[in-house]
């Protein structure tokens, strides 16, 4: 089983949309390792993405990220990191497929609804940004 984490970002935790968003990747396939309710500093969210820190719209992003409560999740399954992205859609609310939780539940570009790690590496990385060892119960 591969490994990967999710956030569920704060415009759907301020939707009301936190179970739905579990609901739909427990239906994917996914199994929830860890799950963590929490609300980013701005050294966090800044840190989290520092890979976007020379993008312009990384002050933005700090400040969405920032903006309320997150639901952070570790998750399983075979291919977990292809299929995640497979079913959060295309970063791009707008432009995500139906039935993908971005088309479901995000807005926008940056409103998406829900991050999903880009490669077993940084999945590692993440994982440990949000939970110790002994919170991943696999
Ligand atoms: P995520 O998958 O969490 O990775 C980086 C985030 O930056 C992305 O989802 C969006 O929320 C945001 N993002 C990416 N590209 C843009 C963009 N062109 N404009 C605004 N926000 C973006």
């Amino acid at each position: 089983m591969e490994e990967t984490l999710s956030i569920i970002k704060p415009d759907a935790v301020r939707a009301g949309n936190t179970g739905r968003i579990i609901a739909h990747l427990e239906d994917a396939g996914f199994e929830v390792q860890a799950i963590r309710r929490l609300r980013l500093s701005q050294a966090q969210a800044e840190a989290f993405y520092a890979v976007h820190r020379e993008r312009p719209f990384f002050a933005d992003l700090v400040a969405f990220m920032t903006s309320g409560p997150a639901v952070a999740i570790a998750l399983a399954r075979e291919n977990a990191v292809t299929h995640l992205r497979d079913t959060m859609g295309a970063t791009d609310s707008t432009q995500a497929a139906p039935g993908t939780i971005r088309n479901l539940y995000g807005s926008n570009i940056q409103n998406n609804a829900i991050h999903g790690s880009d490669s077993p590496e940084n999945a590692a990385i993440e994982r440990t940004f949000f939970f110790a060892g002994c919170d991943l119960v696999g």
